[in-house]
C-alpha cells in the first residue's frame, strides 16, 4: 500500500473515533459497543506504530482533554482560580525564593516555611459551601468562569455534602483535584487514553448516574472566596480540611530551605512510580497567610506559590528539516521537524531550536540525530546532537538573512538596557506589512487573554486570512457572514454563534484592549499598568498625538525598553489607523480607578533609600490601594518624599529646596494608621 492510501485509511478511522467521542461526551450516547470501540482504538494505535508518519491530534494516543461540553451552565468564580508558575531546577527554585525575600524585604536569616504538596494531575474543581451545605461545584474553566458540574460532583464520595463543625466558615469555596486512581483506571476498560482524561470525561457526563459509575476521588488543597475562615497558615488550613471531612494529600509536608525542598522533591520523585495516582510535580506554597496576602499575584499566578515539575522524558530521533516560524513580534524561531517519536506517551514531531545563536552554539544541522526532551506542557527541545552519527555531506545551517514571509531584511537588535546584541533575529518590517506577522497579531488579538472571542481560534484566523476575509483587527467586526455561511464546514447556526461571540466582545476593558494590540514588551502586566495610568482609551491614544512619551516613564514598572516599543508602535501609520477604526466599533471601558476616596487621596509619594521590612513594590501597592500615587522623580508635583536608609542626597536636597514634606517609614505607616 502506498503512503497516501494508508493515510486515508488512518484519517477515516480517526474521524470515526472522533464522532464516537463527541456523541459520548456531548450527548452521552455510545454509538457502538465497547468492544467495537476498543477494536477501532487498537487499529489506530497499530497503524501509528507501523507507520510513524501518521499523526493526528484526535488520536487516542494523545492525551488531549475534551472540549467543554455544551451541557453545562457557566458560572463565575467569586475569586478566580489561578494557575501556577513552574520551576524545573534548584537554580529556578533559588530564584523563586529570592524574589519572595526581595518582595517582602526579609532580612538575613528569617526562614520561609512552605507547604510542599505533591501536584496531582487531575481536574481542579471549586466547591462552594454555604452554612455547612455543599451548594455549588464548578470546574476551573478559564479560571474566571467555570462549568456548573454540581450534580456530578455530588456523586463523589470524598466530597462532604454537609459539614457540621463549629469552626467551618459561613461561606467558603473549597478547591481541590478530582482524579482517578491508577488501579481503578486499569479495571475501567473505558474509552480514555489516561486517568486524567477519564476523570475529565466522566465529570462532564450529562447524566450524573454515569459519573457515579466511575470511582472519582477528591483531594482538597486550597480555598477561594471565604467568610469566617479561621486559619493563619496553609498547614493549619490543611489540618482543618481533614477535620471537616475532606481528604488531603498524605504526602503534604511543611518544609523550609531550598536544600530541604530539593531533598523532599527527590524522595517523592523516587516514590512516584509506586503511588496510585499521577503526580507531575510538587506545589510549594508560602505557608503564612499574611505573607501570601502581601505577596499577591502576578497576572494569573500567585507570587507565593510555584509548581516544581518532575524531570522530563527524553528520546532520540532524526532532524528531518529546520523550519523558520515567524512570531507576532517578528521573531524568527527555528523549529526542528523530527521523525515522529513517542516521548512519555505523546507523539512529538516538532522541537523548538529557540534562536539562531542556539543553532550555532550546538551546530545543529538537518539530518542530525538528536536527543529530544519533553518536560511537562513545555514545547519539546533539542538537548544534544550526536555528532558521531552525522552524515558526511551535512552542511552548516545558514539562518535566513531575509524574512521568509515578506522578504524584509532580518536583524538582530542591540538591546540598550542589557547592552548586548539580541540572540533573536527578527523581521525588520513594521506594522502589518509582513503577512506572517499579521496573522500572528490577529491570533493574539482574538486570544484568551485579549478579546477572547469564543470559537475564533488560530485555525479560523488562518483560514479567514487565506480567504482575505480579514487583514486587520477591525475586519473581525465587519465579517462578511453571508460568504462564511457558504464555506465548507460552516452553516447557519455556526455563523450565528460566531456573530454572537464577536458582537459580545465589542465591550472590552482598557487593559485587555491594550494587551490585544500586541505591542512588543507590553504583556498583561504592563497593559494593566498602562490602563491604570491612562484610565480612558482616548488618553492612551493621545499619547501618539502629543508625542508626550515622558509621562510614560512616570509609570512604575514601565522602563526604557517598553517606552521605545510604545513609541515605535505609535509611529506606525497602520497602527494609528487600526486604533481609529477600532474606536468606532468598540466600547472600551475606562479602567477602574482604585477607590479614589482612600486615606492618601490626591497625595503623591516617592521613596528614596532602603526601607526596612518592606520592599519598594509593596510600598507602591500600599500607596495605590489607599488612592495615593507614586511618581518617579522629585518635582513640584511631589507631596511626600519617604526616606529610608542611605537616601539619594540629590533627591533629598532638591525636595528640601521645593519645600516638599520629607518623612520616614514609620511616619508613612502612621499615615495609613499602621505602625511599623
Ligand atoms: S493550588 C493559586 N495546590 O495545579 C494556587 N494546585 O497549575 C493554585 N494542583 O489548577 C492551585 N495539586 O489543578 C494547588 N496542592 C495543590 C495542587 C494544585 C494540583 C493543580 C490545580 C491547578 C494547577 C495549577
Amino acid at each position: 500500500m502506498n503512503k497516501v492510501k494508508i493515510k486515508n485509511i488512518y484519517i477515516s478511522k480517526i474521524n470515526l473515533i472522533k464522532k464516537y467521542n463527541q456523541s459520548y461526551f456531548d450527548n452521552n450516547t455510545s454509538l457502538v459497543s465497547d468492544e467495537e470501540y476498543d477494536n477501532l482504538k487498537k487499529e489506530i494505535l497499530k497503524l501509528e506504530k507501523n507507520y510513524t508518519f501518521l499523526n493526528s491530534k484526535d488520536s487516542p494516543s494523545k492525551s488531549v482533554g475534551f472540549k467543554p461540553s455544551k451541557n453545562f451552565q457557566k458560572s463565575v468564580h467569586k475569586i478566580p482560580m489561578l494557575s501556577l508558575g513552574n520551576v524545573f531546577s534548584e537554580e529556578d527554585l533559588i530564584n523563586f525564593e529570592k524574589k519572595i525575600i526581595n518582595y517582602l524585604a526579609i532580612k538575613n536569616g528569617l526562614e520561609i516555611f512552605y507547604s510542599a504538596e505533591p501536584k496531582i494531575d487531575g481536574i481542579s474543581a471549586s466547591l462552594t459551601y454555604k452554612n455547612g451545605k455543599f451548594y455549588k461545584g464548578l470546574s476551573r474553566g478559564d479560571g474566571k468562569e467555570g462549568e456548573d458540574i454540581t450534580e456530578n460532583l455530588k456523586t463523589i464520595k470524598d466530597i462532604p455534602k454537609k459539614i457540621l463543625n463549629k469552626d467551618f466558615p459561613e461561606e467558603i469555596d473549597i478547591r481541590g483535584e478530582v482524579f482517578i486512581q491508577n488501579s481503578d483506571f486499569k479495571i475501567l476498560n473505558e474509552k480514555f487514553a489516561n486517568p486524567r482524561n477519564a476523570a475529565s470525561g466522566s465529570l462532564r457526563q450529562k447524566n450524573p448516574e454515569e459519573t457515579k459509575k466511575i470511582p472519582l476521588k477528591f483531594i482538597a488543597y486550597t480555598f477561594g472566596y471565604e467568610k469566617g475562615l479561621m486559619a493563619n497558615n496553609q498547614s493549619d488550613f490543611l489540618k482543618k480540611l481533614n477535620k471537616w471531612g475532606f481528604k488531603t494529600n498524605p504526602m503534604n509536608k511543611l518544609i523550609s530551605g531550598v536544600k530541604n525542598l530539593m531533598a523532599n522533591y527527590h524522595e517523592i520523585e523516587k516514590k512516584r512510580p509506586y503511588i496510585d495516582f499521577d503526580i507531575d510535580g510538587i506545589v510549594y506554597k508560602v505557608n503564612d497567610f499574611v505573607m501570601q496576602k502581601r505577596l499577591g499575584n502576578i497576572a494569573n499566578a500567585p507570587r507565593w506559590a510555584v509548581a516544581h515539575k518532575f524531570s522530563s522524558n527524553k528520546a532520540v530521533s532524526k532532524i528531518l528539516d529546520i523550519e523558520i516560524q515567524i512570531g507576532r513580534t517578528g521573531a524568527l524561531t527555528p523549529v526542528a521537524k523530527i521523525k515522529p517519536i513517542n516521548i512519555g506517551g505523546v507523539i512529538v514531531s516538532n522541537a523548538t531550536l529557540h534562536n539562531e545563536d542556539e543553532i550555532n552554539r550546538k551546530d545543529i544541522r538537518i539530518g542530525d540525530t538528536a536527543v529530544i526532551e519533553r518536560a511537562g506542557d513545555v514545547i519539546p527541545h533539542i538537548l544534544s546532537i550526536d555528532k558521531q552519527k552525522r552524515l558526511k555531506n551535512s552542511k552548516k545551517f545558514i539562518f535566513p538573512k531575509n524574512c521568509p514571509s515578506c522578504g524584509s531584511k532580518t536583524i538582530k537588535e542591540f538591546n540598550k538596557v542589557t547592552k548586548k546584541v539580541d540572540a533573536v533575529r527578527r523581521c525588520s518590517s513594521e506594522g502589518y506589512y509582513c503577512d506572517k506577522i499579521s496573522i500572528e497579531k490577529l491570533k493574539h488579538f482574538v486570544s484568551k487573554e485579549a478579546f477572547n472571542i469564543d470559537g475564533f481560534g488560530k485555525k479560523i484566523v488562518e483560514n479567514f486570512w487565506e480567504l482575505k476575509l480579514i487583514k486587520f483587527p477591525q475586519d473581525i467586526f465587519k465579517l462578511n457572514y453571508e460568504r462564511i455561511e457558504k464555506l465548507e464546514g460552516w452553516g447557519k447556526l455556526s455563523v450565528q454563534n460566531l456573530k454572537y461571540s464577536i458582537n459580545q466582545k465589542k465591550k472590552i476593558t482598557l487593559d485587555r484592549f491594550i494587551y490585544s494590540l500586541g505591542i512588543r514588551h507590553i504583556g498583561l502586566e504592563n497593559a494593566k499598568l498602562l490602563s491604570k495610568h491612562y484610565i480612558t482609551f482616548s488618553k492612551f491614544k493621545n499619547l501618539s498625538m502629543q508625542n508626550d512619551y515622558e509621562d510614560l516613564v512616570n509609570i512604575d514598572g514601565i522602563g526604557e525598553t517598553q517606552v521605545n516599543s510604545i513609541k515605535n508602535f505609535f509611529s506606525n501609520e497602520t497602527n494609528i489607523n487600526i486604533l481609529n477604526e477600532l474606536e468606532k466599533i468598540l466600547a472600551i471601558k475606562d479602567a477602574l480607578q482604585n477607590s479614589d476616596d482612600g486615606i492618601l487621596k490626591n497625595k503623591t509619594f516617592l521613596v528614596t533609600g532602603k526601607l526596612s521590612g518592606v520592599s519598594r513594590a509593596e510600598i507602591k501597592s500600599l500607596i495605590e490601594e489607599n488612592s495615593g500615587k507614586t511618581i518617579s522623580s522629585v518635582s513640584k508635583k511631589l507631596n511626600f518624599l519617604i526616606i529610608g536608609d542611605k537616601p539619594t542626597k540629590r533627591k533629598v536636597d532638591y525636595a528640601k529646596e521645593l519645600k516638599i514634606k520629607i518623612i520616614d517609614q514609620s511616619e508613612f505607616l502612621k499615615m495609613l494608621n499602621k505602625t511599623s
